[in-house]
């Protein structure tokens, strides 16, 4: 396997419209390869999850697993998911998620997200996939599920005063945030 490159903000790929892929594409060889290398970069970068026009491929393929992710203490635990072509239909209310990203290196910032999340798609194996996700990971799945169409999360941000370097948010934001995100958690589950 490889650690593939993570594209940064400002370059072009992240700002692309990822294409749909095939099920015949996704059956090949060279694309169950690529879904490999890009669940072990995201595993090696600490990620959340990872888009895979975030690895300068724009297909619609995402990863999001979260096992005790020490980028994001308060979230809940979510199984490696791979999302092949997803469509999201999202719902309720709107909470503030306090996000960071692997291509937008040592800022964070808060993104009002839906608390209620269906996603529709294919996993790895082209099998349909009908998942439902609340509160902290449906934040997650908008959050993979933008880069797909181009957005970053701090085109969500809406108070730009929230925006920190990392070292600033465990500083300033951290443990207010920890109390937000267990009542967040405790109000929508996951
Ligand atoms: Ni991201």
């Amino acid at each position: 396997m490889t650690i593939l490159k993570i594209a940064t903000i400002g370059h072009p790929v992240l700002r692309e419209v990822a294409r749909e892929i095939t099920r015949e594409e996704l059956a090949s060889d060279d694309m169950q390869r690529f879904i490999d290398d890009l669940v072990e970069t995201m595993v090696d970068a600490n990620g959340a999850g990872l888009a895979a026009n975030q690895v300068y491929r724009p297909i619609r393929v995402c990863a999001i697993w979260v096992k005790d992710n020490p980028r994001y203490p308060y979230k809940p635990n979510y199984p490696l998911t791979i999302l092949v072509n997803p469509k999201l239909e999202t719902s309720g209310e709107m909470f503030d998620n306090y996000e960071g990203c692997l291509s937008v290196p040592n800022l964070r910032g808060v993104a009002p997200r839906f608390a209620h999340v269906r996603v529709r798609g294919w996993d790895r194996r082209g099998d349909d996939v009908d998942l439902e996700v609340k509160g902290l990971t449906a934040g997650t799945f908008q959050h993979e599920c933008d880069h797909l169409d181009g957005k970053v999360f701090l085109d969500r941000v809406t108070d730009t005063r929230t925006l920190t370097t990392w070292a600033d948010f465990e500083r300033y934001h951290l443990s207010g945030f920890i109390d937000r995100a267990r009542a967040i958690v405790a109000k929508y589950g996951s």
